[in-house]
Parts: C-alpha cells; structure tokens; sequence
C-alpha cells in the first residue's frame, strides 16, 4: 500500500482511531495522534505514531501541530459517543463535537491542509425502516446523532473555503478487533453488544439485556448492520486515497448491506461460547426497529471489498481480545 502524506488522527487513541493507526504505520506514513485521553487508551497508542496529548479545542495548539509537522490530511474521529449520556448532558456534546469540530476546521485556515476525513454515524438518519442510501435526508433524533449531523455540516461548510476535500464515513455498528490482538474495544460505557457479550463472555453466568422483543422484526428484537473493525480501516485508507487523487468528496455508508436481529447475535454467542441469560427490559427511547446500510455506493466508488463479513469472526475476535485485556 502506498504511503501518504503525514496524517494527523485526532481520538487515534480510542477504539477505531487505534486501528486506522495500526495499518496506517504499516505503509511508513508518518502519523501524529491527537487525543486527550478522556475515553482512550495509553494501551491503543501506536508505538510507532508521535503522539500528543491535547484537545481539539485548543486551536492554538493543533494550528502549531498542523504547520509543525507538515500534515496534508486529518482523520478527525475525536468525539463522545455515550449516546445515553448525551440527553442527559447537552452541554458536554455541544462542546466537544459540535464546537470541538469546529475548532479543529478552523485551526486549518489558510494551512495546506487537503483532505479531512469525518467519522460519521448511521443514526444521523433518523427514523428509517430498512436499507438506508446515503440520499436520505438526515433526520437525527436523539442528541449525539444531532451533534453528529451538525459535524458533517460544518466539515461540508467550510470545504470550498479553505480548500480541502472530505470523506463523511457514516459507520454502522463497528465490532471486532484487530487480528494483531494488540487492540480492541476497551471503553464499557458505550453500550455496544458485541462489547457486552465479549465482558459477559468471561463471567460464570453470562447475562445480557435486550431492549425491547416487541420490534416489527422476525423474532421482536432491533435489526442492526455489524462491520468488523478492519473492513471499516479499510473504508477510511481507500476514501483518503480517493479524495486525495480525485480531489473530490464524498459522503459513504460503511456496513455491510445487511442487517441481524440482536437475538441473531446472541445465538451465535451460545454457539460459540455457551449459555447466557436473557433479560428482556423495556425499549430504548429512539431505537428503530430495522436499518441496515445500502452499501451500493461505497463499493462502486472505492471499489471496497469486505473480507472479515462474517458475524462469527467478528465475535470471535471481540472475545478473544476481550481475554487478552482480562
Ligand atoms: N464505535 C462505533 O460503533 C461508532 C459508530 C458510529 C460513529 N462512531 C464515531 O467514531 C469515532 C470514534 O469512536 P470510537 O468508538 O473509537 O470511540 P472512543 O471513545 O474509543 O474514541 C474516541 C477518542 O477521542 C478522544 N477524544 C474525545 N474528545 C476529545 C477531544 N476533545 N480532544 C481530543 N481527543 C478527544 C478520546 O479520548 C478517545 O480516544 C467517534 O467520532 C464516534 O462518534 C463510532
């Protein structure tokens, strides 16, 4: 894979940003990590990446890194994603990734900076039934989807104006961890299932919760679509190199097309694994019953090609790192 010019990744300590530093080195791209640790890891810092300890909100501070290093192309996955915590606390997510992106655009200003990568979410559509193309309208309901939304705008803003191009990847549910097994998911607060399973998975009676078993789905539980970790990497190397050398933007979904019910993915974990206790609990205000990604546009335009699409896998290796950090 050929190399980049210097990258900097903000939030590259956390979950995803640690994986895209993990290819990212491999090609001897120079990677500079920007992240203040609130909810990463010293664990998923990349050895073989400069990194800084700071805040996106301190322009001051990423203008002198951007000049410094003679970076060409920002990641920018630094962000809260407790999405219940958001309605509680407004405030807190206003600040850090509504304001925190806008900083961190405007400490770009008149820099050479040409590509910004934005990491994106499914729930910015809101209410959908079903596949979800990147032509629909953005209907965010809950908070963290709004703060979400409100980050494309701003990234799509001030493109013309300070000349770069964007790549907004709008992830799906991420799961799994790098076959390296160096890294994974270690934040608990999230809520994520595969996360849950893998911590219940090291318990003697593994318990999980499922909200709502009423949905208007196969079996009454939410239908979501699962992408392994290293497919997303993947999308985010391949989409910088697209605006990079197209000098054009894009706006990507990034799943796998298809979607599983949550019972689907508890089967497999007592296939796997072994028994677990369900606890049925009451529906999650906002939940949809069923989305999934149209992948159409992502695989014609990178000419992406999945190769960890297998909910197996994808579990097996949210389990085994799961030991690896117990
Ligand atoms: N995990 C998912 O399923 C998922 C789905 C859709 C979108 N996303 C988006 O992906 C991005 C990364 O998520 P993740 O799962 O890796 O979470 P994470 O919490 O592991 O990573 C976020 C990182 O950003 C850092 N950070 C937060 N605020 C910062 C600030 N103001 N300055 C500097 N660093 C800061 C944190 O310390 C952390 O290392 C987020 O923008 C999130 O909204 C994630």
């Amino acid at each position: 894979m050929n190399k980049f010019d210097n990258i900097l990744i903000t939030g590259g300590a956390g979950y995803i940003g640690s994986h895209i530093v993990e290819k990212l080195v491999k090609t001897n791209t120079k990677i500079f990590i920007l992240d203040n640790l609130v909810t990463g890891h010293k664990k998923l810092i990349n050895k073989k990446a400069k990194f800084i300890k700071g805040d996106i909100k301190d322009l001051t501070k990423v203008r002198n890194i951007i000049i410094k290093n003679d970076i060409k192309s920002i990641i920018h996955l630094a962000a809260h994603l407790n999405v219940k915590e958001a309605e509680k606390n407004k405030k807190k997510y206003t600040l850090n990734n509504i304001k925190g992106t806008f900083k961190l655009i405007k400490a770009c200003k008149n820099l050479k900076i040409k590509n910004i990568i934005f990491s994106s979410s499914c729930s910015i559509y809101g209410s959908v039934n079903g596949s979800v193309s990147e032509k629909r309208k953005p209907n965010p309901q809950g908070y963290y989807a709004y703060t979400k939304y409100k980050g494309e705008q701003l990234i799509k803003k001030y493109s013309k104006k300070y000349k770069y191009k964007y790549a907004i990847l709008r992830y799906f549910n991420v799961a799994g961890a790098s076959d390296s097994n160096k890294i994974g998911e270690i934040q608990k607060s999230y809520g994520h299932l595969f996360k849950n399973l893998a911590i219940q998975s090291l318990k003697k009676k593994p318990k999980i919760s499922i909200y709502g078993r009423d949905y208007d789905t196969k079996d009454g539980t939410c239908i979501r679509d699962y992408i392994h970790i290293s497919d997303l990497v993947d999308a985010h190397i391949k989409s910088l190199k697209y605006i990079d050398t197209k000098s054009k933007s894009v706006i990507l979904n990034c799943g796998y097309g298809k979607g599983y019910s949550v019972m689907d993915i508890v089967n497999i974990f007592r296939k796997i694994n072994k028994k677990i206790i369900i606890n049925f609990t009451k529906k999650r205000p906002g939940d949809v019953a069923n989305v999934y990604a149209d992948v159409k546009k992502i695989k014609k335009i990178l000419k992406w090609k999945p190769k960890n699409n297998n909910l197996v896998k994808i579990l097996k290796s949210a389990l085994k790192w799961e030991k690896t950090i117990n």
